[in-house]
């Protein structure tokens, strides 16, 4: 029989491209061979990363060439043409390689992109969806299809009646993914996963894999009973394996200097405050300045990555692009004690022994990488599953503390403060926080290292796949 050839399909950001090359490099070390395809654009600026025998990439055009489209950007048109695009070159991937006598055993995609599983059944070539976000999102969108609908968006409006789902505290509305606010700019996002949900229910063929692991979500990745969710995390770049320049043969989007790591370098243990919102959103002008108020008045040293936005600011879900690369007002005082940097390489900086916690937007990477590190959290949700993800630092794992804001939704810098000092500050809970998050840190890398939990649902999954 020939070796299993896969394809993967890698949505192009940050957080798509991470753990889509990770699973590329766990196929890969089962002897198969994967052809990896994004945009070119997203593919150029991946760094260490070289083609062999048995992995080759496949790249299509963003539309980069015809010009930037930045100052009416609607993420819901670049979703539009992203699948026009994706679609037809995954068809032309396929031709290639049916022209070579060759066929793929299953194309991987990174969710949400229905197009590339129906694709995959034009040709009767089975799919596998790579859950980016934890089985629990993926719990609450499908009971929220499946007979919840009303109740979870109920308690978006009426906290008194929180809604009950297996294995998960119960939903509050501050817990409930933004998606299915009524009235989110964004709801279109969940349609794109309800497609997903019933076409992953309507294909045997069809295989959804979480990156995620046993021990941290057990109940929720078997909470639903018709779908079976293959635990193939923690996918994380790992240290071993960096280039010379530093740079994580994961795929780092964004590549700069690197004198960050020289100071850390210079920190004492565990005390550095690693402040960073992910690779899309951005703070508004007014939080920023919070922000550094209660930076400020705990006095400890940090380091801030402070980036231009994407798509949206500080979580009001208007889709309005942030530009601007405003100066804060207390820059000075902010440069004596810590550091601001436009990009660093994440995993790097939370594996650094002077980092002592990780105030997060709760993005599903970074909190996987936050808990592959042992870094306690002060959650500070923006949108999205972000919500829930900070349910379960604080509620479910309690690896951390989440910020609350005020009437404006704005976090205060005593707000901050006050988090920050019971992550730091010593005592029960700061401890309990530590010890929890030393569980998770040494759990994550069992599942995760070569032969663990991670490999093994792999393997199995790859045997049903060979043998049809
Ligand atoms: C998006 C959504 O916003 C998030 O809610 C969802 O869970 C995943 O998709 P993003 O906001 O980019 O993701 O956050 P996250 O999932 O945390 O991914 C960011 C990635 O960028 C991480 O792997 C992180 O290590 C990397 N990063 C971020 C850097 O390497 N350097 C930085 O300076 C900032």
């Amino acid at each position: 029989m020939a070796n299993p050839n896969f394809l993967i399909v890698a949505f192009a950001g940050q957080s798509h491209i991470n753990p889509a090359f990770q699973l590329a490099g766990r196929l890969l070390r089962t002897g198969a061979s994967v052809t990896f395809t994004t945009t070119t654009t997203a593919h150029r600026s991946m760094s260490g990363i070289q083609a062999s025998d048995r992995l080759t990439f496949a790249t299509y055009s963003d539309g980069a060439e015809e010009g930037p489209k930045l100052s009416n950007f609607s993420l819901e048109q670049h979703m539009e043409d992203s699948a026009r695009r994706c679609s037809e070159a995954v068809r032309q991937i396929i031709e290639a390689s049916r022209g070579k006598g060759e066929n793929f055993t299953c194309i991987f995609y990174t969710a949400v992109a229905p197009w590339v599983g129906e694709v995959a059944r034009c040709y009767d070539i089975p799919s596998g969806v790579l859950w980016i976000q934890p089985a629990t999102l993926f719990e609450i969108y499908y009971y929220y299809i499946n007979g919840y609908g009303d109740s979870i968006t109920n308690e978006s409006n009426d906290p008194s009646s929180p809604t009950q789902l297996p294995g998960l505290p119960p939903l509050t509305g501050r817990d409930v993914p933004t998606f299915l606010t009524p009235g989110s700019p964004f709801r279109f996002l969940f349609t794109l996963i309800e497609k997903e949900i019933q076409s992953l229910k309507g294909d045997r063929k069809a295989r959804l894999l979480v990156n995620s692991f046993d021990a941290l979500e057990s109940e929720q990745l078997n909470a639903i009973d018709e779908l079976k969710m293959v635990a193939v995390g923690p996918l994380l770049p790992s240290l071993e394996g960096r280039g010379s320049s530093g740079a994580s043969p994961g795929g780092d989007l964004f590549l700069g200097s690197r004198d960050y790591i020289e100071w850390l370098d210079t920190q004492p243990a565990a005390s550095v405050v690693y402040i960073s919102f992910g690779s899309i959103s951005a703070l508004s002008k007014p939080q920023k300045e919070e922000m550094a108020r209660g930076l400020l008045s705990t006095g400890r040293p940090f380091l801030w990555v402070i980036k231009k936005a994407l798509i949206m600011d500080g979580g009001d879900g208007d889709g309005k692009q942030e530009e601007s690369e405003d100066q804060l007002s207390c820059m000075e005082e902010l440069q004596k004690q810590g550091m601001i940097v436009p990009w660093c390489s994440q995993v790097e900086v939370l594996s650094h022994p002077s980092v002592g916690c990780f105030v997060t937007h709760c993005g599903w990477n970074s909190t996987l990488e936050s808990v592959v590190c042992g870094v306690p959290m002060v959650a500070f949700p923006l949108w999205a599953d972000q919500l829930a993800n900070a349910m379960l630092i604080q509620d479910v794992w309690k690896v951390g503390v989440r910020v609350s804001g005020n009437e404006r939704g704005v976090v205060e810098g005593e707000e901050l403060t006050r988090c920050l000092e019971m992550v730091l500050g010593g005592g029960e809970r700061s401890e309990g926080m530590r010890g929890n998050a030393k569980r998770l840190k040494d759990a994550a890398r069992e599942a995760g290292k070569e032969g663990g939990c991670a490999d093994k649902n792999l393997k199995a999954l790859l045997e049903e796949l060979v043998s049809g």
